[in-house]
């Protein structure tokens, strides 16, 4: 049974949520700024009340070509491990759980209760309240879409910070902003310039290298360092999922935690199939969810890899004109036919 706090949350509308987070955006530290933002863009509400009230959820799923791990009940203490609020979870999560027991207001809305969260989340941790809005936001949309009973049971377990997330948030930030240097001579240099990806600031090995002016993707690709099949089914080719490369499929979408300025613009071609695809890009010439195989990179950047990727922009926001998938199926070349034939047709 729903408790009086799920039922006002329950009672926002994405738009609402959204609003919510932009209206907090700035009383976030830079470093979760972009994360706090892609997270939402990971795990639209929209898309799970879709899926929740759908006829049959399977059907749904497969209509939608979605592949990996899109629930977030499935990942509650680790779906937002790529924010430096992550390591302030436990504390945020019981902060909610209590909020959930006490709440007896009518004139609550989503703005404050985030920061009021994030406040106390804070005092108790004794650090800047501009480390814990955005994790405080995260773990309040979590709540919305696994629902209390799962909240509360899940360990609040934290995976503790490495590598460039061990730094102070000062310096990601300004660690984000560096590019390569190009040896000796660099400033010299108009071609064979390589820039540095981060797609993992938890790890000293979550990068690869990308020749400039060349897609993500490809930089992906050539990694051949680890197994990544083994790691996720859908990544027959690098750490970022792809099947089409030429913007068709949806697969390899990412969100970008710095550098999005050092990216190329997104091309018509790609706003409009971000569209189709359901993620919501923002109308920036360089926003920070794109699609790895067309942005272009001329500097370092750090990215995040979201686990699941999906086609439902037309059922979900209606801002689509005329595209019907046909079932998946777990044939690539089918997944690919089948989605190209769907979006070139419009
Ligand atoms: S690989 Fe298909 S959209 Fe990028």
């Amino acid at each position: 049974m729903n408790n009086r706090f799920e039922d006002f949350l329950n009672k926002h509308s994405e738009t609402n949520w959204l609003k919510a987070l932009t209206d907090v955006l700035p009383a976030i530290h830079e470093v979760d700024r972009n994360a706090a933002q892609i997270w939402f863009g990971f795990y639209p509400l929209s898309l799970y009340r879709y899926l929740q009230t759908a006829e049959d959820k399977a059907v749904a799923v497969q209509k939608f070509v979605m592949q990996g791990k899109y629930e977030l009940k499935d990942q509650i203490d680790s779906s937002h491990t790529f924010l430096y609020g992550h390591r302030f979870w436990k504390e945020v999560k019981d902060e909610i759980s209590n909020r959930a027991e006490t709440f007896n207001s009518e004139n609550a809305n989503l703005t404050d209760e985030i920061k009021q969260i994030a406040k106390a989340a804070a005092d108790k941790l004794k650090v800047s309240e501009s480390l814990t809005v955005s994790i405080a936001a995260v773990g309040l949309m979590t709540l919305t879409q696994v629902g209390i009973d799962a909240f509360k049971n899940a360990a609040g377990r934290v995976t503790p910070p490495n590598d460039l997330m061990k730094k102070s948030p000062d310096q990601i930030v300004s660690q984000r902003a560096k590019d390569d240097g190009q040896g000796l001579l660099g400033f010299l240099k108009t071609i064979n310039k390589q820039w540095t990806v981060r797609y993992d600031e938890n790890s000293a090995n979550g990068k690869f290298k990308l020749m400039d002016d060349e897609e993500i993707a490809s930089g992906a690709a050539r990694d051949q360092s680890q197994n990544w099949l083994a790691k996720d089914p859908r990544c027959g080719e690098g750490v970022i999922p792809v099947e089409c490369r030429s913007a068709a499929c949806g697969t390899c979408w990412v969100g970008v935690l710095g550098g999005a300025e050092k990216l190329s613009d997104v091309a018509p071609r790609e706003r409009k199939q971000m569209k189709i695809f359901g993620y919501q890009q923002g109308d920036e010439a360089k926003p920070i969810l794109r699609l790895a195989c067309q942005a272009k990179a001329n500097g370092a950047v750090s990215i995040v890899i979201p686990p699941w990727n999906g086609v439902f922009g037309k059922k979900i926001y209606a801002n689509v004109e005329d595209v019907e998938l046909e079932p998946a199926t777990t044939s690539a070349a089918k997944l690919r036919e089948t989605i190209s034939s769907a979006t070139e047709n419009n």
